[in-house]
């Protein structure tokens, strides 16, 4: 959990917590703060602007926390509207400290499956645990590892194959080699019924050097020792939209600029923008 690609998951949990604390905020999730105190390497990270040094100027706790708590709002209505739609499956893949379970209004009879790895899904346990947490909805956690074969175990904690359902990869697939993104999504396609959607967060082609620079990486590194560019797989990325457009399904891709104009708040382009590759890509199987 305080290492590698399991930190990132606090650094947005650290994000969520800004964002609840904001006046204008996008997301109000109470969970996060406890996370990020919990674990002994992000406890002294802010959870307030007000408490991050240069506030709003840091490209990490200003811009960056922005666009995750856009992030968050954007799939927390998407995920909303499907399973008001009846989709009453909701599989969130690298969950992390995703409290949605917890937070969000479901309708009746709704099972959240939670996919992440397992030290990730046992310290999560550890703290909604100790402030007592019990979400409105079943939950199921699942331990696996989305590198390798995870479809068993989603259908041993009884995700049935032959009702809707609504997935959600957010944060995931930037981390995952090429082979295991192809496979996750051919997965996804033959556990689906026509109905169901898929949701998920990639970047698009490579991020040229001078984008690269852009001082978010640096201050992520320096701050709080996470190196996102070297987290992020450094194989050509596959094009999954195209992949599941020519297995039928109906996809529309999203800036998350698109958003705040929409929503009238989040981070806005800027120059050598370590934001211009990000894409949320909304899919639903005809
Ligand atoms: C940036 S966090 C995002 C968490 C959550 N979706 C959110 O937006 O708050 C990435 C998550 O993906 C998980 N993850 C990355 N690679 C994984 C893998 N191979 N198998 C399972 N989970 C993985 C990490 O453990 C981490 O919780």
């Amino acid at each position: 959990m305080e290492r590698g690609v399991g930190l990132t998951a606090l650094l947005v949990a650290a994000a969520r917590a800004i964002e609840t604390h904001r006046h204008d905020s996008l997301v109000q999730d109470h969970y996060a703060e406890h996370f990020v105190r919990a674990a002994p390497v992000s406890a002294g990270w802010p959870t307030r602007i007000e408490d991050a040094p240069d506030g709003d100027a840091s490209p990490l706790w200003g811009r960056l926390a922005r666009y995750f708590g856009l992030r968050t709002r954007v799939f927390d209505d998407h995920l909303l509207r499907s399973a008001r739609a009846g989709a009453h499956q909701v599989v969130l893949l690298g969950a992390g400290l995703d409290s949605r379970a917890f937070r969000l209004d479901w309708p009746p009879g709704c099972v959240v499956y939670e996919v992440d790895r397992d030290e990730v899904l046992a310290f999560k346990h550890r703290v909604l645990d100790g402030v007592g947490a019990t979400p409105p909805v079943t939950r199921r956690p699942i331990a696996a590892d989305l590198r390798d074969e995870w479809a068993g175990a989603l259908l041993d904690a009884g995700y049935d194959p032959t009702a809707r359902s609504t997935w959600l990869a957010e944060g995931l697939l930037l981390y995952l080699p090429a082979g295991a993104e192809k496979r996750l999504v051919d997965t996804v396609d033959s556990l689906v019924t026509p109905g169901s959607d898929l949701a998920y967060e990639v970047k698009v082609g490579v991020e040229p050097e001078k984008v690269r620079d852009n001082p978010v990486y640096a201050t992520t590194r320096q701050q709080i020792g996470i190196d996102l560019l070297g987290l992020f797989d450094g194989e050509p990325r596959p094009d999954s939209a195209a992949d599941l457009g020519a297995r039928g399904w109906s996809t529309t891709t999203r800036t998350p600029f698109h958003s705040t104009r929409l929503l009238g708040r989040g981070p806005e382009p800027e120059p050598d923008d370590a934001l211009a590759a990000n894409r949320w890509v909304f899919a639903t199987k005809p």
